[in-house]
């Protein structure tokens, strides 16, 4: 399996009977673009089962995290939900991907919006020192069915505006916006009618969209996409690629795992 890394699991933390994460160590050897995933799997029966994963880490931080979801009958995740700490994973060498920032024109405000583990990839980005150099706002924006799946509430709201590393550009130019569409909460709406109503953009203090100032990565069903990529070309954004760069960029959250 000479395009595989086996990588050890060093610790699991499982926030609801449907998500689920996961940190590894990682070959040093192993180089990726903040944003980008890769395919991550099993050995069952002496072959490897392997699905694809967004890094959930940064591109400079030792260990790598994943962030999935756990589907009963799922192959792999029916499988991988298992884990414990000292487990093998297998880790592709090939990471890929579209949510890159080098596919974006320049601009002011960089939207990342995600549903559900489509949040993985943001985790990455949000603590890449580059996206604050590039951006005035980064606005992380996770919807999701309940409260208890906004997996990295706590660690976004009080860890990162505390690093080291990053504190200082997160708690400048970070602004969170969890967002729950099947019970109370702070916020509650889908990101589609939330963007497109200009209520968000309302509570945050920004602008409504406008394809001079703002940039936008998606990653979610396929349901969410076509939809955010119909507001999105209504409003004159075009989609980028790095031969390219455009006002947007999008790739689905692997769900059929
Ligand atoms: P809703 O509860 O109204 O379906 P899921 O767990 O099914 O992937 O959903 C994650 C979040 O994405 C939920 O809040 C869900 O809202 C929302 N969602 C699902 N489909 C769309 C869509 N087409 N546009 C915007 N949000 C969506």
């Amino acid at each position: 399996m000479s395009n595989l890394n086996s990588e050890r699991v060093l610790e699991v933390r499982h926030y609801t009977d449907r998500l689920f994460s996961f940190k590894t160590t990682r070959d040093p050897a192993f180089r990726f673009v903040n944003g980008q995933f890769t395919m991550i799997g099993l050995e069952i029966e002496g072959r490897p089962l392997m699905r694809a994963y967004s890094m959930a880490s940064s591109n400079y931080e030792e260990t790598l995290e994943f962030f999935s979801i756990k589907v009963a009958n799922g192959p792999l995740t029916s499988r991988l939900q298992h884990i414990k700490v000292g487990d093998t994973v297998l880790v592709g060498r090939k990471p890929t991907g579209t949510l890159v920032q080098d596919a974006l024109l320049p601009g002011k405000n960089l939207y990342l919006c995600g549903t559900g583990t489509g949040l993985a990839p943001f985790m990455s980005v949000i603590k890449d020192p580059d996206i604050y150099d590039r951006f005035d706002n980064v606005v992380l924006i996770h919807g999701t069915r309940t409260i208890s799946e906004q997996a990295y509430r706590g660690y976004i709201e009080d860890e990162l505006p505390n690093d080291e590393l990053m504190g200082e550009l997160v708690r400048e130019k970070l602004k969170y916006y969890p967002t729950v569409t099947r019970e109370p909460f702070v916020h509650n709406g889908r990101i589609t009618n939330l963007l497109a109503s200009g209520k968000l953009q309302e509570d945050l203090g920004l602008q409504p969209l406008d394809p001079a100032n703002d940039r936008v990565m998606i990653c979610g069903s396929p349901a969410l996409l076509a939809d955010m990529v119909k507001m999105l070309e209504e409003k004159h954004f075009d989609e980028g690629a790095i031969s390219k760069p455009g006002h947007f960029v999008i790739e689905k959250a692997f769900v059929e795992k």
